[in-house]
């Protein structure tokens, strides 16, 4: 450390023009076509990795292609101070696929931007403190995000906090209830935790957080970012779970790889949000929105949700092989719990042609596929798995 300047010493210049702030795979991905991606070497990888679940549809999806190509032709970029007829009807679209109940988007960027604003109408409406968070969640990296996220005592960074949060341990109902009063403004979690390596709450969990919530007059914010439209095998996982929040956040997976965000509300919160309360520049840009109507469309008239439940069934009865030791999640998102470190069992699926994601859990592989991968792609899986020694070759040899 430079004492008159705080700062580091500075390390050995190096090529590379990014910053050096992602733990990156090693690998450098050149093309893609449907659920494989091909590497600089012309390496072929099955993808149970998915971008981190945002190619919902794969690579090269025509549909996607043509709606991009002809939206950018007609009309590139407009802002929200004008309507845009494509911004309407990839809202309409959403609103037809969301929980009952949930009647206006606000799309932005990001699953963080997402989640800012969710919890900004929240504050806005309730005039309340505090938020209740679950020990385990990832809500994403902006000051008001982060500050509901776990672990993230290594980068919160910002000097403090921009409110108080009660945090809950995971699926406990009765903490989750005391926790909930009157100067709570938002109860805020993902039904399945992705980063925590696909962790589903329980139904009860989910359905007293719904009515603990109305009690106290505090407003239930699931984050759906990651397991929303079709990840779940339901549109959204509030479906699965019978339960609608006040509000719904989603992003990744919704424009199949272009960045979007959204957020969901019914009428009643939307009477309460005034002219101004929330902006963007970017948020429903015509490419985005046209991207959002190619991708929802293709996941209703392709049937993706059946698929996406046949396959995760096949995922969760043939890959408790080699070296894993249960299976946990929710459709398309899934943790494959191992008895060895993930980080050895992903360089292995990776050095056979698979590539798939780490979690928080350091004993946890996470799926996060395509929704269109087939059971031929699991059959792959489940054969390079069933590959792959129960234990590390070290400990064998003990
Ligand atoms: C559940 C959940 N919420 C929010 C986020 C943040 O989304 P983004 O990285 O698009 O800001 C993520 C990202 O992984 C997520 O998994």
């Amino acid at each position: 450390m430079n004492a008159s300047t705080g700062t580091q010493p500075a390390a050995a210049p190096s090529n590379d023009p990014l910053l050096d702030v992602f733990d990156r795979m090693g690998m450098t991905v050149a093309s893609g076509d449907g659920v494989h991606v091909v590497d600089s070497t012309g390496k072929r990888y099955l993808d149970f990795y998915g971008g981190h679940a945002v190619a919902s549809l794969g690579y090269g999806h025509q549909r996607l292609l043509d709606a991009l190509t002809a939206q950018a032709k007609s009309l590139f970029f407009q802002s929200n101070a004008v309507d845009v007829e494509v911004r309407t009807r990839a809202a309409a679209r959403l609103v037809k696929m969301a929980p009952r109940g949930l009647t206006k988007v606000f799309f932005v960027n990001s699953g963080a931007e997402a989640n800012e604003n969710a919890l900004r109408i929240a504050f806005l409406l309730t005039k309340r403190p505090k938020v209740v968070a679950v020990a385990g969640a990832f809500h994403g990296r902006t000051a008001a995000a982060a500050a509901i996220t776990d672990h993230h005592e290594s980068w919160y960074a910002f000097p403090r906090k921009p409110f108080d949060v009660t945090w809950v341990p995971f699926d406990d109902v009765a903490a989750l209830e005391a926790a909930i009063d009157a100067q709570t403004a938002a109860v805020i979690f993902e039904p399945v935790q992705g980063v925590a390596g696909a962790r589903p709450l329980s139904t009860t969990f989910v359905k007293a957080a719904r009515a603990a919530a109305t009690r106290a007059g505090a407003l239930l914010i699931l984050d759906e970012v990651q397991i929303g439209v079709g990840r779940s095998g339901q549109p959204f996982a509030a479906d699965h779970y019978g339960v609608v929040p006040d509000v719904l956040t989603t992003a990744k997976g919704i424009a199949g790889g272009f960045p979007v965000g959204a957020v969901l509300v019914g009428d009643a919160i939307a009477a309460q949000v005034k002219k101004g309360q929330l902006g963007t520049t970017f948020g429903g840009g015509p490419l985005a929105c046209a991207l959002v109507e190619a991708t929802l469309q293709a996941i209703e008239e392709d049937r993706v949700l059946e698929r996406v439940r046949r396959v995760s069934k096949r995922i969760f009865e043939t890959c408790c092989v080699g070296p894993v030791e249960g299976i946990q999640g929710l459709g398309l998102l899934i943790g494959l719990r191992l008895s060895r470190p993930a980080k050895e069992v992903l360089a292995e699926l990776r050095a056979r042609g698979i590539l798939a994601g780490s979690s928080h859990d350091p004993k946890v592989v996470r799926l996060l596929p395509p929704l269109v991968v087939e059971e031929e792609h699991v059959a792959q899986l489940a054969a390079a798995l069933a590959s792959l020694p129960r234990q590390a070759a070290l400990e064998n040899s003990r």
